[in-house]
């Protein structure tokens, strides 16, 4: 469909742009011609502004529209062309002019007023440059205006009042310049304000109360300038705010109540003269608190430590006194291998210090030097020492941006064409191809957090949905902080894996994305900007290329391939419809041939919709791949899960039957049994025990109410192993399973693993994976997202160790309480994180209570050998099964663990052997499933 869209546009495009030209609009001619006299071009980059018809010949970085049979010149992109000289008032002449951007030049001289001539004026983008002189007050009547950028100018004298009439601007980008005197109070009256960012000039007077009239706005950033008197009180009204920063600001006063704020994130008030107490009070969103050097005292309150997602606290050289009360601290965010927390609050009063389990971590720092508490009795560790760098360089986990996980040895990229290895990341781990990189120059003006590894897979989630690429297709190659704080980075986007290069027209897209600023405005990430875009090689096109107009022999190809395509994409919808409808015709037609298969119940359909309340909406359970998932209870009073095939999940009576009868030989005690199943009135559907205790998922994730305490978690872990070593080399063929997940293992009414949905893969169109993998890998790979063996996905080679990669990641899940894949981050890779940063503890899910240390270690290291990319060095099943019960067997007081293990030994009086417990022949002579829950093996064998 997205495809489909892109072809229309296309066509649109080429037609609009090509076919009904007309010359230039002769004013604009003479504007364009005055505008080159002005500026300096010492490169030549504008050689090609030659002739009278810029929008027909194709002038570097201008780009018309036509309007009325006559081109107008509607966008002006000029930015990074080394220009220099200044802006020709005939600027002002581009009345259609949408677009005027000249970011990161050399361009001198002031803003001419004429540009306030321009009423439809959306982006005005002269950051970067050496303008000096004033804002003209004329630019106030840009009333279509949505940004204005002018940061990082030399520009001086007053904020004009006028600038209350841009009523549709969004962002306001004036910091880094010497704009001087008071902030005007009109300014108040900007309804649609989103991002405001003054900071570093010399504005003085006094903070206008009237901002706070501004209920859009999102961020807030006035450092370094020197107002008078406090931050107006009424600044509480501000509640979607996510960052304020208001640093060396010459600040008095207190600090206004914040607790209103409830998505604020970044809180800057630093280097001020503040006085009067902490906030009793902040949202839980808060990450970074900075109120170091002020003149603040009294002691650090409760609600402070209890900030469950904070990552730095700064309140060194203030005037606080008290205890540090460690033992109170409480955080959610450990579970997360590059989450850190650092405290700073050296240079105080405080007198007394509790330690405290957070405080253990490795990756939680706390300085507490220069406090009356050190110089009596030191509580130890580092926490007196002195520390007076940059606190940020402190204790942040070592990642280094480029991916732990490495391609496979074979693949070698062809030094002489240039070519880089692609890592594929998070989403579709372990992607590798040769690839040139399309290197972009990114920063972030004012990012809302202070250290970034916690976010960065996180924003190649944001990037890549924002340029409509995969994730793999993106990577951040490195990063560094510059004033502001500003983060700037140098980004590698890769083209799709069938693919060694981007296109010319994709290159252009992703470049309009990012210069027209298409991507949404993230309240983490803030605004955005690109220095540059490196197209040099093989990207040789030029830097801002402009739509031209001429029918040239390129565009009149250019729309034939535009119709065939949309030909082509116009049957091939036809051919899906045709197809849809002889499916739905097949369907009609299928016929009840009975199935019998022995030892299964075979369910008419009435007796389904009686057990379930005729699928009522409360028996709902679940929602597979294959259909939804229904408690029932049969006329016997036994309780089922009743899986209903869903529309597109049907098969053949002939396929269904064989499944039954597979799936009905596979008998374990840690596999969900097949009672019965239904195929009947156009319905299919399979009945299984029911498992009282749900998902190891749901008893994993954060609001469970009964956390699994470590024993529980090893049974787990062992009696599904168990399982799917039975699949592997009991059941008759050899079953793998393709789709092991947290969420497929059950637990009975005594907390007993149970693997469930096996085989189903054969059955059931399992969901395809997410993102643009490109041709038919989707439609072969199957499996879930994050549980998926790299090399199966490469090589489409099914093994039993792709179970055991899944399998790794269940473990993992189990370790850390991590879900395999969240917002963007890949379990496996944060394992490896930690690992190589030797914080293997930061990770453990410190919710299942104590754990004996000498069981944690190897049980870490077979997660992650189970998750090596390469298939050979992975263990087997077997060999998995052996190690989880040499790490049983090490669990010293096995009391702890559930009713389970009571309810095991009670009938455990016969000692089965290990080999007994896996012979088929023993269990499956018992064919109903439930006699075989009865009938109680002991779950852990007496070796
Ligand atoms: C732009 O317009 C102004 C006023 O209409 C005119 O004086 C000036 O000559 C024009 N500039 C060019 C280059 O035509
Ligand atoms: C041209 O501009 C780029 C940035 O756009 C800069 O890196 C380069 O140094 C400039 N070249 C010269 C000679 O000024
Ligand atoms: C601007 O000029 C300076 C030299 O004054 C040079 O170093 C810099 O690269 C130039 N920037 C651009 C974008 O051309
Ligand atoms: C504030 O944020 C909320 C939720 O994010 C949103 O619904 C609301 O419209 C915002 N208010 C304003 C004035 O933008
Ligand atoms: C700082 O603020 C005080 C009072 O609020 C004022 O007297 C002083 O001039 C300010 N300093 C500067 C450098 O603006």
């Amino acid at each position: 469909m997205i495809c489909l869209r892109a072809f229309f546009i296309l066509l649109i495009l080429s037609a609009s742009a090509n076919i009904c030209s007309g010359l230039t609009d002769q004013n604009e001619v003479s504007a364009l011609k005055a505008i080159y006299g002005a500026v300096g071009d010492v490169f030549n980059r504008l050689s090609n502004w030659a002739g009278d018809d810029p929008c027909g010949s194709g002038w570097t970085g201008v780009i018309c529209e036509t309007i009325n049979g006559v081109d107008h010149v509607t966008e002006l992109r000029l930015l990074n062309m080394n220009l220099t000289g200044s802006i020709a008032p005939d600027v002002g002449n581009l009345t259609e002019l949408v677009i005027l951007d000249f970011m990161w030049n050399n361009i001198t001289g002031s803003i001419p007023p004429e540009i306030g001539n321009l009423s439809k004026l959306y982006l005005l983008l002269l950051n970067g440059n050496k303008l000096t002189g004033q804002l003209p007050p004329e630019l106030g009547n840009l009333s279509q205006l949505n940004r204005f950028q002018i940061d990082q100018n030399n520009i001086s004298g007053p904020i004009p009042s006028t600038f209350q009439f841009l009523n549709n601007a969004n962002h306001f980008h004036m910091n880094n310049n010497s704009l001087n005197g008071s902030i005007p109070p009109e300014l108040g009256r900007l309804e649609n304000l989103i991002h405001l960012l003054l900071d570093n000039n010399d504005l003085s007077g006094q903070l206008p109360p009237e901002l706070s009239n501004i209920s859009t706005l999102l961020i807030m950033q006035l450092d370094n300038n020197h107002f008078n008197g406090s931050i107006p009180s009424n600044y509480s009204q501000l509640k979607n705010l996510t960052k304020l920063s208001l640093r060396n600001c010459n600040l008095t006063g207190i600090i206004p109540d914040v607790s209103g704020m409830s998505n604020l994130a970044y809180l800057d008030l630093s280097s001020n003269q503040l006085t009067g107490q902490l906030p009793a009070s902040i949202s839980q969103t808060i990450t970074t608190l900075d109120l170091a050097y002020n003149q603040l005292d009294g002691d650090i309150p409760d609600a402070l430590y209890k900030l469950r997602g904070l990552e730095l606290l700064l309140l060194r050289n203030n005037l606080l006194d008290g205890t540090f009360n460690g033992s109170i601290m409480e955080h959610d965010s450990f579970v997360n291998a590059s989450s850190v927390l650092i405290l700073d609050i050296q240079n105080n009063n405080i007198t007394g210090y509790e330690s405290g389990a957070l405080l253990n971590l490795p990756n939680v720092t706390l300085k507490l030097f220069g406090n009356p508490v050190c110089n009596d009795s030191s509580p130890g560790g580092n926490v007196c020492t002195e520390y007076n760098g940059s606190i940020l360089n402190l204790s942040l986990p070592n990642t280094a941006t480029s991916p732990s996980l490495q391609c496979s040895s074979e693949l070698t990229c062809d030094p002489s064409r240039n070519f880089e290895l692609v890592y594929g990341l998070s989403l579709l781990y372990g992607q590798c191809h040769c690839a040139y990189p399309l290197n972009i120059g990114y920063r972030l003006k004012s990012p809302g957090f202070a250290i970034f590894p916690p976010y960065e897979d996180g924003f190649i989630v944001y990037l890549s949905s924002g340029l409509n690429l995969s994730v793999y297709q993106v990577n951040v190659s490195s990063y560094n902080w510059e004033p502001g704080p500003r983060l700037n980075m140098n980004i590698n986007l890769f083209p799709k894996n069938t693919t060694n290069e981007f296109t010319e027209a994709e290159v252009d897209n992703l470049f309009n994305t990012f210069s027209t600023w298409s991507i949404p405005d993230n309240d983490t990430f803030g605004p955005y900007e690109v220095l540059f875009l490196n197209r040099d090689f093989p990207y040789n096109g030029t830097l801002s290329s402009g739509t031209t107009s001429s029918l040239s022999g390129g565009a009149i190809a250019g729309i034939i391939i535009s119709v065939i395509i949309f030909t082509a994409v116009l049957v091939a919808v036809i051919m899906v419809l045709i197809a849809k409808r002889q499916q739905r015709y097949t369907r009609a037609r299928r016929h009840y041939e009975r199935i019998k298969v022995a030892g299964v119940k075979d369910f008419t359909y009435e007796e389904m919709a009686k057990a379930t309340n005729n699928f009522d909406k409360s028996t709902e359970v679940g929602q597979g791949g294959y259909g939804k998932v229904y408690r029932g209870t049969l006329a016997d009073g036994t309780v089922v899960a009743i899986k209903r095939a869903q529309e597109g999940s049907l098969q053949g009576t002939r396929e269904f039957c064989n499944e039954i009868e597979l799936l009905s030989r596979v008998h374990h005690r840690n596999l969900v049994s097949l009672i019965g199943f239904c195929d009947d009135e156009d319905e299919q559907m399979l009945v299984y025990e029911y498992m009282e205790n749900g998902t190891v998922r749901d008893h994993l994730n954060s609001n469970s109410k009964q956390p699994l305490n470590f024993a529980t978690r090893i049974q787990i872990a062992l009696g599904s192993a168990r399982g799917i070593h039975y699949l592997h080399t009991e059941a008759n063929p050899p079953i793998y399973h393709r789709d092991i997940k947290a969420s497929n293992i059950l637990l009975d009414s005594y907390r007993r693993a149970k693997v469930a949905d096996f085989g189903l893969s054969r059955l059931a169109p399992v969901a395809e994976l997410e993102g643009d993998t490109g041709g038919d890998v989707s439609t072969v790979v199957k499996g879930t997202p994050g549980y998926l063996d790299p090399e199966y996905f490469y090589t489409h080679k099914l093994s039993d160790k792709s179970d055991v990669y899944s399998f790794g990641v269940v473990l993992l899940e189990l370790i850390t309480g991590m879900q395999a894949i969240t917002k963007g981050k890949n379990l496996v890779r944060e394992v490896n994180l930690a690992y190589e940063a030797g914080m293997l503890l930061s990770i453990v899910d410190h919710r299942m209570g104590p754990y004996p240390a000498e069981c944690l270690r190897p049980l870490i290291s077979m997660a992650i050998s189970c998750c090596q990319d390469d298939t050979n060095s992975r263990p087997s099943m077997s060999e998995v099964v052996r190690e989880l019960e040499a790490i049983w067997s090490l669990i010293p007081d096995k009391n702890t663990m559930v009713s389970l293990e009571t309810s095991i030994s009670t009938d455990s009086g016969v000692n089965y052997s290990k080999d007994l417990v896996y012979n088929n022949l023993l269990v499956s002579s018992d064919v109903s499933g439930r006699a075989l829950m009865t009938n109680s093996i002991p779950e852990v064998s007496p070796r």
